[in-house]
């Protein structure tokens, strides 16, 4: 079994990707499992090339540091060559409407001025990536089921034209895991695309600006310390971030604390404690430039490996 899920270098990764994602990749991954920093799908979006480089090589530190092994982990860029080309294969087995009909497109290209052609195509580049790397299951949230059903029916009917050559990927639910949302307004997530930084604790931050940043996260003036994530919204995350960091419940965090203020600190040492190793890591891992590039070239030629033969039967099978 290959279970494969990536992380957009869209921004710098923030708490919600660590206790939401990363925490768990690294804690609780099976052997065969594999990750990459999917940098490619950061341009379907307007971005800025220098700041992409430097944040794709962040995400691969911290997603090291984190402690998911150097040998499951790749840049997708890395392997650009060998995407492109499946892509183009892949593309010509998906029909305009398959695409045009992702309910991801509709959303992300409302609204904006200049659609990419990437934006429509990148699902079918996600395709690439899962068949290449030959993944059995895609973990997914709500909207990439979608996406991995096309790469399933591009998978099949590839395989029924021309011949057998792809494993046809399942997607499977992500385990629910601790949803962080913005310190400054918790009716929205934590997220790396977030304009305003204030509520949003990076996992490269300094000690003192989390503790900065905690200390003013948004609560309520009911000066009731209970588990209320509907009336009390802001309480109730600094709870759930508390009671995901330290491994309890956030109704029973509830019952220690009696003030705001205490809790907040509490919850500001707890995060700083369990980001200050990931951060001094990464850090290390950063400064190491040729160290840090060896490890990359290395989780780049394992991934080129277990796609080499899907791709060259992919092309030949499909006429070239
Ligand atoms: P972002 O919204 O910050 O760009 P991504 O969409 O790249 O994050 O998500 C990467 C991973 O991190 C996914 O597995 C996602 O479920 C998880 N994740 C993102 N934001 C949060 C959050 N606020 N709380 C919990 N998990 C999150
Ligand atoms: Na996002």
């Amino acid at each position: 079994m290959t279970r494969l899920s990536a992380i957009t270098p869209s921004g710098h990764a923030h708490l919600g990707n660590h206790l939401g994602a990363i925490r768990r990749w690294a804690r609780e991954g099976s052997p065969g499992d594999l990750y990459f920093v999917s940098d490619l799908h950061a341009m379907t979006v307007s971005y800025n090339p220098s700041r992409l480089r430097k944040l794709s090589r962040e995400l691969l530190a911290v997603l090291l540091a984190a402690g998911i092994k150097p040998d499951r982990v790749f840049v997708q860029s890395d392997l650009v060559r060998e995407l492109g080309a499946l892509s183009w294969v892949l593309e010509c087995t998906c029909s305009f409407g398959e695409a045009a009909r992702m309910t991801q497109f509709k959303q992300r290209a409302d609204g904006q001025g200049t659609v990419r052609l990437g934006l429509l195509t990148y699902p079918v580049l996600m395709a690439a990536d899962i068949l290449l790397q030959g993944a059995t299951e895609v973990p997914v949230g709500q909207d990439q089921t979608q996406h991995v059903e096309l790469a399933r029916s591009l998978a099949r009917r590839f395989n029924t034209t021309f011949g057998e050559v792809f494993v046809v990927p399942r997607a499977v639910m992500a385990p629910t895991a601790a949803r962080v949302m913005d310190l400054s307004d918790p009716t929205r997530k934590m997220s790396k695309s977030t304009q305003d930084n204030a509520g949003v604790v990076f996992l490269l931050d300094e000690p003192d600006l989390v503790r900065r940043k905690v200390m003013r996260a948004v609560t309520d003036n009911e000066n009731r310390l209970e588990y209320r994530p509907t009336t009390q919204p802001g309480l109730a995350n600094l709870l759930e971030i508390l009671a995901t960091c330290v491994g309890r419940s956030p109704i029973e965090v509830a019952d220690e604390y009696s003030s705001y203020g205490e809790l907040k600190e509490a919850v500001a040492e707890a995060v700083v404690e369990e980001l200050s190793p990931l951060r001094s890591s990464a850090l290390e891992l950063l400064e190491d430039v040729t160290g840090l590039d060896a490890i990359r070239a290395a989780g780049a030629e394992r991934a080129r490996e277990r796609g080499q033969h899907v791709l060259e039967s992919a092309l030949r099978m499909a006429g070239l």
